[in-house]
């Protein structure tokens, strides 16, 4: 398998390996993770719907411990943007494995996460040159909100349907993707700090909104994610930044997704033609390894004000080195070989493949959903099985999401169209 595979199956999919382990899985993961019918789970009332189990992945492909090999249109959640095992970045994990594996996060950094935090400053929009390093996204996003309570004093949020911003309590409530996630906690989140707006709102609802003083930060998704893949109307960004700013709120943009060269540009806030206040990385940052951060500008981040000693905002791992190895191997694949470019060109080829057959394509670069209404799902299950791997997107899982690694050559793009013209004739409507 070098990465440019297209798919060999072996056995059905899943395989009886797969289906080995995910019944080992079924009695020791909390069942609320992992669809699957293995025995407890269909006990439960899971869906008919046994995961393939991963062993290894290169560049766009994926194997599994049957030995089936997969084109992965996910990217791993949108990871692997540089591809699955990219050589700069293992090699540069590998070094820093050798060196230290583990620094005092807020007590004593180490290099790397200097460097990393100075590579960072460099590449971002505008002035947003001092950040907060987290793991998760949720840990990014869970910065931004409260960076603004400590800079505005305000505790109010105001975030958009069908955003998608993480699951970890502090965020929770942001999310305008699915209530049923929020639902259970609703008592122990401050779901009545949130308000939520429809996506591409007129401005002026949400000028009333930040009347009173009470808000402290809006922020959206430059395209929302896991909501379906839709694109901010255009000049919207812009517009709602001021609006926030004029209301005494700080903007945040939501790049855990859309950043680091996935939608064409480096940040999909340079098309958008605003500079946030706060933007939030994870995702594609480290290439398979978890980080993310929250990066601000000084004036906002100052507000914060010094540690003396123990610090306000950090946590055990903050700053991992491995993690910090990667990004800035990355950022340097990013910078070196113009990914972003490559993005826009291999995103180009998929959508115009995608429209040849006259199905309705949204979104940018290489972030891109094509609808198919109540059939995604199954349509996904099915190309699962032809060896495709892709994910529904969307509130209702009306779209199927596509975000390939940047490595997807052409005739991944062409195997991948014609399974998906085959799934959905397949496909009862
Ligand atoms: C836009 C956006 N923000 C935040 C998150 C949360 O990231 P994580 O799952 O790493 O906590 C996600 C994850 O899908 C996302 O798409």
């Amino acid at each position: 398998m070098t990465g440019d595979w297209l798919p060999v199956l072996r056995t059905e999919v899943p395989g009886p390996a797969s289906r080995r382990r995910v019944d080992v899985l079924s009695v020791h993961e909390c069942p609320a993770i992992t669809a699957r019918r293995a025995r407890r789970a269909a006990a439960l009332g899971a869906a008919d719907d046994d995961p393939l189990v991963w062993s290894e992945a290169v560049g766009a492909n994926v194997r599994d411990v049957d030995g089936n090999v997969y084109v992965d249109l996910t990217s791993g959640f949108g990871v692997a943007f540089v591809g699955h095992r990219h050589p700069r970045v293992v090699e540069a994990v590998r070094r820093q494995s050798g060196r230290l594996l583990h620094a005092m996060g807020d007590a004593w950094p180490d290099a790397t996460r200097i460097a990393l935090l100075d590579a960072l400053a460099r590449i971002a929009p505008g002035e947003l040159e001092v950040s907060i390093l987290g793991l998760s996204g949720s840990d990014a996003v869970e910065a931004a909100v409260k960076t603004a309570v400590v800079a505005t004093g305000r505790t109010g949020v105001v975030a958009f349907e069908g955003g998608y911003h993480g699951l970890t309590l502090g965020v929770l409530p942001l999310q305008g993707y699915k209530e049923a996630f929020t639902d259970p906690f609703r008592d122990i989140v401050a779901a009545d700090r949130v308000r939520r707006l429809p996506w591409g709102c007129d401005p002026q609802q949400l000028a009333d909104v930040l009347v009173g003083d009470k808000v402290g930060l809006v922020i959206a998704e430059p395209i929302l994610g896991r909501g379906g893949m839709i694109p901010a109307p255009a000049g919207w960004l812009a517009d709602i930044a001021r609006v926030a700013r004029e209301g005494g709120a700080l903007f945040a943009l939501d790049e855990v997704q859309t950043g680091m060269g996935r939608t064409g540009a480096l940040f999909a806030t340079e098309e958008e033609g605003v500079v946030p206040d706060l933007m939030c990385v994870g995702k594609a940052l480290a290439g398979g390894l978890p980080l993310s951060a929250c990066l601000g500008t000084r004036a906002v981040m100052d507000t914060w004000g010094a540690s003396t000693g123990e610090a306000l905002h950090t946590q055990t791992f903050l700053g991992h080195p491995l993690g910090c190895a990667a990004a800035l191997a990355v950022i340097g694949l990013l910078q070196e070989e113009d990914l972003p470019g490559r993005a826009r060109e291999r995103g180009a080829r998929l959508a115009e493949r995608l429209g040849d057959r006259g199905w309705d394509v949204r979104g940018r670069g290489l972030m891109l959903g094509v609808a198919f209404g109540t059939r995604s799902l199954a349509i996904s299950r099915t190309l699962q099985s032809m060896g495709y791997l892709v994910l529904p997107a969307g509130t209702r899982g009306e779209v199927l999401g596509l975000t390939p690694p940047v490595c997807v050559t052409d005739a991944q793009i062409e195997g991948f169209v014609e399974a998906l013209a085959r799934a959905e004739e397949e496909t009862p409507a």
